[in-house]
């Protein structure tokens, strides 16, 4: 039998909207539901699906094409339908669509046979509302206004004017319909009773979007022409308003304000130093670039890494088992493809850090939606260049892998969500096993990458821009932490004091090219926890202090050294990095010491590090520099013990932001 169904669902209220129908029978509704899942709609999806298929004796490769609400709704929600979908389109090769949510509310409206006007009122969080107009007639319905965000009460005095001067209730009855009604029907009724109004109020049984409703506005797209181009890289979901950051940096540009938390002005910098060009984050330096563009606005890093040429004409069946392994905790959607002899086949990154920059740091909302843009094209990519590295003449495909697997956290919650939804979306739609990986545990096996032969018992300290700990490592899998940072992580640190310097994002880059001309002597700041006598870490204070000095400084007039600042701020980290770091390799009695994040590229570190373990007689393993910051090539590595050991997640798998070691 030839694919002939539809799956359509949506996550962007408190109900996941689902549906199918048969595309051979003029799209007829086989079956549509709105199943109530506050806040578990990652949880509980591809369950619900998997249930409405069975119940109706349905198999996914009928599939023909899905149809996903876009929102607008709550921005995690409509991501969550998003990636998934785009996970299932991509996984079964067939199209994808986006239809309005509201659109979708207004259609199951008019299939239970409401006429006239219809006002649909969708929750937006935060006080606001989704609110859309529109005109149910018997040969379908008319939108009258385009999406946005308002206020309640701005919203209700605007409708209540309207339908009083426009409509006539005898002959155009007024319904009023949506999510938004359970917090501000007492707003809307008001104004509408103070205009005389005369209006009816839907069910609440038809405030959340339907399977049938997501069907017919997808129908509806079709007859008129309106549909989208179908390919799974191209569906975005509806936003109405920018990330909180960006709204705030343009309320504050319009006051004629800086930038939050910065002492200095950028400029000051670049007159001081003699090449501004060395301002360029150096931690890919040694990433044998190739140049893909993903898309004009995201810069994509990577390799498609060719094993020798006795590997390239082996058959697949000796490179297996293949694992395609996603990233996306924080500010880069990665991925990248290992083999069974731990080669790394395709190592893909698309870096979002240029629309961080600005901000002085990652910034959540940007950063997810980011990943949701990038995240099919990275794969097919990815597939693409796995497909060169093995010498197929053609791309990788589904169903040359045997697992998927994916970044489970710790991380970001609303990036990590995009990875997790999109891998566990195709994992349904290929029957391939999924697999979560923590990320931490990713950095600590990006020194397996450089060094093979490493074997545990060992002490690695991670450090990156989230956490700063020392994990005594007794076997694989195996972990004790021995301590960790008790407020920001080492990274935070370099971050927070190079957007104080106006020195940009990230930070670690930029301060240790200046600590590198500097001199490390010249201020004594704290070595917090020096004497702790234990593996703790407090990093808050010395970026307190370094801020204290320099507002000292630029008050008493005097002229502020750049680089003796930088290298007195990192020998005070570094200092305290490497005394617990000799600590905790006596203490264990290990012979093998590990560096892991994205400070791990950090040369001074990485020198005083090797140089204090070396003197008492430890070898020591650092990862190559393009490994150290977040990549999938670390989170493939973890993934293909996770096969061999036969850990695998299910369908209900959800990310987890504080995800332990
Ligand atoms: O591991 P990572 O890419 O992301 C997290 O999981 O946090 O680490 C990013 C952090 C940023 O804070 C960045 O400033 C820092 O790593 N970093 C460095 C260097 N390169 C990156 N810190 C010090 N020196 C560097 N060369
Ligand atoms: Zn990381």
């Amino acid at each position: 039998m030839s694919a002939k169904l539809i799956l359509a669902f949506d996550t962007s209220t408190e109900a996941i909207a689902l549906g199918i129908a048969d595309a051979s029978a003029d799209n007829a509704i086989i079956s549509s539901d709105s199943i109530l899942a506050p806040r578990c709609a990652n949880e509980r999806l591809l369950s619900c699906v998997e249930e409405m298929m069975e119940r109706e004796g349905l198999e996914k490769r009928d599939i023909a094409a899905i149809v996903c609400g876009r929102g607008p709704g709550s921005f995690t929600g409509v991501r969550i339908g998003v990636a998934t979908a785009k996970g299932i389109a991509s996984g079964l090769g067939c199209p994808l669509h986006g239809v309005s949510t509201l659109d979708a509310v207004a259609w199951e409206a008019w299939a239970n046979g409401i006429r006239g006007q219809l006002a649909v009122l969708g929750d937006a969080l935060r006080k606001e509302v989704y609110p859309v107009r529109y005109e149910l007639e018997d040969s379908g319905i008319v939108r009258l206004d385009p999406d946005g965000v308002d206020k309640p009460a701005a919203v209700a005095k605007r409708w209540a004017r309207y339908y009083a001067g426009t409509t006539n209730p005898a002959i155009t009855p007024l319904s009023i319909t949506g999510d938004g009604l359970a917090k501000f029907l007492g707003v809307l009724e008001e104004e509408l009773l103070k205009e005389e109004v005369s209006f009816g109020l839907l069910d609440e049984r038809f405030w959340h979007p339907t399977g049938r409703g997501l069907i017919l506005a997808y129908q509806d797209a079709c007859r008129s022409g309106r549909l989208d181009s179908g390919n799974p890289n191209d569906l975005l979901p509806v936003y109405t308003r920018l990330s909180d950051a960006e709204e705030n940096e343009k309320a504050r540009k319009a006051k004629g304000l800086p930038q939050r938390g910065v002492l200095l002005n950028p400029i000051d910098f670049i007159e001081q130093s003699d090449s501004p060009e060395g301002l360029a984050p150096s931690t890919t330096e040694d990433v044998p670039h190739d140049g893909v563009a993903l898309d004009q606005e995201l810069t994509l890093i990577g390799s498609a890494i060719s094993g020798d040429v006795e590997l390239e004409e082996a058959p697949l069946d000796e490179r297996k088992p293949l694992i395609l392994a996603i990233e996306s905790s924080c500010d880069e959607t990665a991925a990248a493809i290992i083999d069974g002899k731990r080669e790394m086949v395709a190592d893909l990154l698309a870096t979002q850090v240029d629309f961080h920059k600005r901000f002085g740091g990652v910034v959540p909302e940007i950063a997810s939606r980011k990943h949701t843009e990038a995240i099919v094209g990275i794969v097919e990519e990815t597939m693409e260049h796995a497909g060169e590295a093995l010498g197929l003449g053609r791309g990788l495909r589904w169903s040359d892998l045997d697992a998927i697997a994916v970044t489970q956290g710790p991380g970001l919650i609303g990036a990590l969500v995009v990875g997790v939804a999109f891998a566990k979306g195709a994992s349904w739609a290929t029957g391939l096993p999924l697999i979560g990986v923590n990320h931490m545990e990713g950095h600590i096996y990006a020194n397996q990458i450089s060094n093979p032969d490493i074997e545990p018992p060992m002490v690695v300290s991670l450090v990156s821009g989230g956490h700063t700990m020392l994990v005594h490592v007794r076997d694989w899998g195996d972990y004790e932490i021995l301590g960790q940072t008790l407020d920001d992580a080492v990274g935070e640190a370099y971050d927070k004091v190079a957007k104080a310097l106006g020195l940009g994002y990230p930070g670690g880059p930029v301060i240790s090219k200046l600590a590198a001309q500097g001199n490390p002597a010249a201020i004594d700041f704290p070595r917090a926890m020096l004497h702790s006598h234990d593996y703790r870490f407090s990093l808050s204070g010395l970026k307190t202090a370094v801020m204290t000095y320099v507002k000292q400084e630029l008050d008493a007039g005097r002229e502020l050294s750049l680089p003796d600042l930088a290298a007195s701020f990192q020998r005070a980290v570094v200092d305290v990095q490497v005394a617990k770091a000799v600590t905790a390799v006596k203490e264990t009695g290990v012979h093998e010491f590990c560096l892991g994040g994205g400070v791990a590229a950090n040369p001074e570190l990485r020198a005083a590090l090797t140089e204090a373990m070396e003197k008492i007689g430890v070898h020591v393993t650092l990862p190559k520099l393009s490994d150290c910051t977040d990549n999938a090539g670390m989170i493939a590595a973890v993934a293909l013990d996770s096969y061999r050991a036969g850990t695998f997640l299910d369908l209900t798998a959800d990310a987890k932001a504080n995800l332990p070691l």
